[in-house]
């Protein structure tokens, strides 16, 4: 089942990549459409961050096929990749340390800017023309995501919730087709994910595709019309979140056998309904 039943933005066929004696990922397939936000759920170790390691080019796959728009991205060089409209935020946060939240959003667009250097030494207009649309453009992106205020701050001085919500804003300077946001709300408290929640609907609205992994049901469940969920690299359930919760498979890669019988859990208070989450393990984390 599609979230846009005609359009595949993005395809995937037969994804499969082993390390040594490892199955990460095996024959996974996917399929959605321009504005479609799709979940990516499963334990720790599943296999969901090795997915979008694959898609941007991180990783090689051992067999299998991405397509965006019908473009061949696997064989592509990661920045490529990146290029071709495919923007991502990381499990653990990467901001620039020592530069401000504005600059961290430049950063982003360094090649673009760099690249019509030469431009300007040869006295064309397009090098300051540039810079002024990716100013506008990171100016507008705050804006869109709150932090307008925070613009001269530094960025990893900024608490939590923000810095993620600043990757993000980071990731759609891009101008991406396809934006992959990895645990987004990991580490937030119930407000900050309240708030991202509706900046990531804003996003699918957009017209951009979303493929979202996040450990908390709750979030997900709430979000996403389609939720795949991998356990030990295979796709075990593929459906509405309705489906999905209700699916024994699930809810024994989740809690075990002997839980079977239970329905998952997703509206609890926020710190007991991440499932498979590590402890906070990322919290504070920057890289
Ligand atoms: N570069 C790598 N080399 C070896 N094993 C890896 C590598 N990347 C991921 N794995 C393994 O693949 C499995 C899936 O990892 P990952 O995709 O990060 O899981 P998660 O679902 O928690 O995001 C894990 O067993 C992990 O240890
Ligand atoms: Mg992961």
């Amino acid at each position: 089942m599609n979230s846009k039943s005609e359009a595949s933005l993005l395809t995937i066929k037969g994804l499969t990549v082993r390390f040594g004696g490892l199955v990460a990922l095996n024959d996974f397939s996917l399929t959605m459409g321009s504005g479609g936000l799709i979940g990516l759920i499963g334990p720790n170790g599943a296999g969901k961050t090795t997915v979008f390691n694959l898609v941007t080019g991180v990783y090689a796959p051992t067999a299998g096929e991405i397509l965006l728009e019908g473009q061949k991205l696997n064989g592509l060089v990661a920045h490529n990749i990146a290029r071709q409209g495919v923007a991502r935020t990381f499990q653990n946060i990467r901001l620039f340390a020592g530069l401000s939240v504005f600059d961290n959003l430049m950063a982003a667009v360094a090649h673009k800017r760099s690249s019509h250097t030469l431009g300007s030494i040869f006295g064309q207009p397009s090098a300051r023309q540039v810079e002024k649309e990716c100013r506008a453009r990171a100016a507008e992106l705050l804006d869109f995501v709150g932090l307008a205020h925070l613009a001269q701050h530094e960025a990893t001085s900024l608490p939590y919730g923000q810095q993620r919500k600043l990757e993000i804003a980071r990731a759609l300077m891009m101008q991406p087709r396809l934006l992959l946001l990895d645990e987004p709300a990991a580490g937030m408290n119930p407000t900050e994910k309240d708030g991202l929640r509706e900046l990531v609907k804003k996003i699918a609205q957009l017209g951009m595709g979303v493929l979202l992994i996040e450990h908390d049901m709750k979030f997900v469940m709430n979000l996403c019309s389609e939720i795949t969920v991998l356990d030990h690299g295979e796709i075990i359930c593929r459906g509405s979140p309705s489906v999905v919760q209700a699916d024994p498979k699930v809810i024994e890669a989740y809690l075990g056998a002997q839980s079977a019988h239970e329905p998952l859990q997703t509206n609890g208070n926020s710190s007991d309904t991440e499932p498979g989450s590590e402890g906070g393990e990322e919290k504070g984390t920057q890289t």
